[in-house]
């Protein structure tokens, strides 16, 4: 193929794909190293911001907030109370958007009708209010309207209906705050994209929760949970290769970055253990990180097998599956609420590419038809 007489090879770099490896910006919200398992957000080690005794969602926040826009930020667990407020009392227009059978169609149609024109903090105060009124909507029940005292995680656990437990609170937290940043993921990215356009904030957002719903991003660890229910009485490997003979991919396992686990699947262990020594309520956590143990070692000899060159090992999504069911959110809001702790994330690159950034534009190697 060849335009113009010459070799397209000769006239365009070679084309990475699926961008892997390509530096689209300079970033100083988060790093991934993918070699050594380490990532890095807002300055800290992830572990370090997830299982600290006093950190909150609302921490991270800030810091991310501040790294992306240059500017100091002030009073944000006031403004994001304020913001989930704002956003339940105008609940009453988005009844359509929250009766959507699928929780993140609902999420992105009630993002773009409840918060057009917001800033950074209303569209994030209003995730978490979105999410949880339609959860109760859909199961015939009331909307419960959220408390400026509280904060996120804990607010959102009450606006499900979930009773009051500060160890699952902290573990909310905990998960929130991990999922904040990680690079340039396909969601952090398309957010950018849109915001180097010069687009306002909403439909940034947009973009961001299009690309997280898709399974090989955001939405693989309500499939983990299937996954673990599916071999909890039979031998693991047996049902990992009827998947495989299928066709179809091991929910939870893999990456484009890291080639050793995922440091997130270790704070998310770290922080079931924790919350199955604070929990007053009997838990089935240490039965249900077994079984999974049990099954990744599984996936990941049956996949080494498959691919001996290329280390697949198990992401972030394994051990969310647990931790969220351990808070006790249902399986159907997974995704969506990986939606509440990434959009801190999304926001701050927002910002980040509007100060910093430039239109992103790449380019395409034609191999179709030319004209006669
Ligand atoms: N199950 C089965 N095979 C897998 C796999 C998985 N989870 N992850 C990767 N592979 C295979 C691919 O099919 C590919 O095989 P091929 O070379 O024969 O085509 C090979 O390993 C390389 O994978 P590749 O598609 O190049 O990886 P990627 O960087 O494009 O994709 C993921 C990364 C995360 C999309 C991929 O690992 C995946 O689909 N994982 C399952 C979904 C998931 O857990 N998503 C959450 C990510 S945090």
């Amino acid at each position: 193929m060849n335009l113009d007489g010459l070799p397209v090879s000769d006239r365009l770099p070679s084309k990475a794909s699926g961008l892997e490896g390509v530096v689209v910006a300079d970033t100083r919200l988060s790093h991934v190293d993918g070699e050594r398992g380490e990532l890095i957000i807002a300055g800290s080690r992830a572990e370090d911001l997830a299982l600290s005794e006093s950190g909150h969602f609302e921490t991270v926040v800030e810091r991310l907030f501040e790294l992306g826009s240059n500017a100091p930020q002030a009073d944000v667990r006031e403004r994001l109370a304020l913001a989930r407020l704002s956003a339940f009392s105008s609940l009453d227009r988005l009844t359509t958007a929250l009766v959507l059978p699928d929780a993140m169609d609902s999420l992105l149609a009630a993002t773009a009708q409840g918060v057009a024109g917001g800033d950074a903090l209303t569209v994030l105060g209003a995730l978490p209010v979105y999410v949880a009124a339609r959860a109760r909507l859909r199961a015939g029940q009331t909307a419960i309207a959220p408390d400026a005292t509280r904060s996120t995680a804990t607010d959102f656990m009450a606006m499900l209906g979930l009773a009051e437990n500060p160890a699952r609170a902290r573990s909310l937290d905990a998960y929130l705050m991990t999922v904040s940043d990680h690079g340039l993921n396909a969601s952090t990215f398309a957010t950018r994209v849109v915001a180097s356009t010069g687009s306002d904030v909403m439909p940034c957002i947009l973009a961001g929760l299009a690309a997280l719903k898709g399974p090989l991003h955001g939405g693989a660890p309500g499939p983990v949970l299937d996954m673990l229910d599916a071999t909890t009485n039979s031998e693991p490997r047996v049902w990992l290769e009827g998947e495989l003979a299928s066709g179809r991919r091991i929910m939870g396992m893999g990456h484009r970055i890291y080639r050793v686990r995922d440091p997130r699947a270790f704070v998310f262990e770290r922080a079931l253990a924790r919350l199955e020594r604070e929990d007053r309520e009997p838990s089935t956590i240490a039965a249900r990180i077994a079984h999974a143990r049990r099954v990744e070692h599984a996936a990941e000899a049956v996949l080494r097998e498959r691919h001996p060159d290329r280390p697949l090992c198990a992401n972030v999504e394994f051990y969310t599956a647990l931790l969220l069911e351990a808070v006790g959110i249902p399986r159907e809001l997974f995704t969506a609420t990986f939606a509440v702790g990434r959009s801190a994330g999304w926001l701050a690159h927002i910002e980040e590419q509007r100060h910093t950034g430039r239109l992103i534009r790449p380019a395409a190697r034609y191999v179709g038809q030319l004209p006669d």
